[in-house]
């Protein structure tokens, strides 16, 4: 495999909601049921069929990686790559590589892939513009790139029009984490720059989808990150009483993710 990894994580240090710790199984499963079935759907819209070589970027606990393990079928192969595979490490599927890579600066193929998938991964990295322009050399020619980001610019609060103290208290939380995210360097007005970060670079068919979700998979992830971040909320402000009343509240609250916005845009021959 032409792909190598640096010893040291460059981003690691910086990632706010890492790979370890007990809230990480949760957040895998609320991830999966709120976006993998979306995720899915704009790859069959792409046309993805057996035979596909597909990049899988920050693939996570892999569920995405197994999907497109199964489409490419023998004949294909599918990479999925993290700064800390632990999750991805238990998978054994013929077709799939695993490999420790940063995205920022490991080594890539060159005008290998067919389709390259990156979800929640580039609002986070110091220079996703620079990451989007090493996928696209990584990216055949007529190659996909679907790439799917969160954007909080779009939505005001996790309850939008709060009107009693628990909704305000959900919106304060929300916006605490936020900015604590901000603070470690994510940028989450990104994700609406896709359009045309791609139109600037020749990409051809660049088609956008916006969605919210809320439910009990909403409710699982915030009770995930919060648990998680629990520490650094406190140190910067958040006291103690309100977490706990927002999570002791959580299942009577109509709770909205930010806009999941999903880009899906072709390579053209240049
Ligand atoms: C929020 S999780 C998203 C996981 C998966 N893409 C999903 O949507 O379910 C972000 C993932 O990106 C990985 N990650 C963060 N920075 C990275 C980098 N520089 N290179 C590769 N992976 C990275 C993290 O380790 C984590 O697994």
């Amino acid at each position: 495999m032409t792909m190598t990894s640096s010893p040291s994580a460059s981003s690691a240090g910086g990632y706010l909601l890492d790979n370890a710790g007990d809230q990480v199984p949760d957040r895998w499963d609320a991830l999966s049921r709120l976006y993998d079935e979306p995720t899915f759907r704009r790859f069959q819209e792409v046309g993805i069929r057996p035979g596909w070589r597909c990049l899988e970027v920050g693939a996570g606990s892999g569920s995405v990686a197994c999907w497109l393990a199964e489409r490419v079928g023998p004949a294909g192969r599918v990479t999925a790559t993290d700064l800390d595979t632990r999750w991805l490490d238990r998978l054994q599927l013929p077709n799939l590589t695993v490999a420790r890579h940063d995205i920022t600066c490991d080594r890539l193929p060159v005008l290998r892939y067919d389709l390259i998938h990156c979800r929640l991964v580039l609002s986070h990295l110091p220079n996703p513009e620079a990451v989007i322009d090493r996928l696209i050399r990584s990216l055949r020619p007529r190659g996909w790139l679907v790439l799917e980001e969160f954007d909080t610019g779009c939505l005001d609060g996790a309850c939008p029009r709060p009107r009693t103290e628990r909704e305000h208290r959900a919106n304060r939380i929300r916006e605490a984490f936020t900015r604590l995210i901000e603070k470690r360097g994510a940028d989450l007005g990104f994700a609406s720059r896709l359009p045309v970060l791609l139109t600037d670079r020749g990409f051809q068919a660049v088609e956008v989808r916006g969605s919210y979700e809320s439910g009990p998979s909403v409710r699982l992830l915030e009770r995930a990150n919060l648990e998680q971040s629990r520490a650094e909320l406190i140190e910067n402000g958040v006291t103690p009483a309100d977490l706990d009343a927002h999570l002791d509240q959580l299942p009577r609250l109509p709770l909205l993710m930010p806009m999941m916005i999903s880009v899906v845009a072709r390579k053209w021959p240049s």
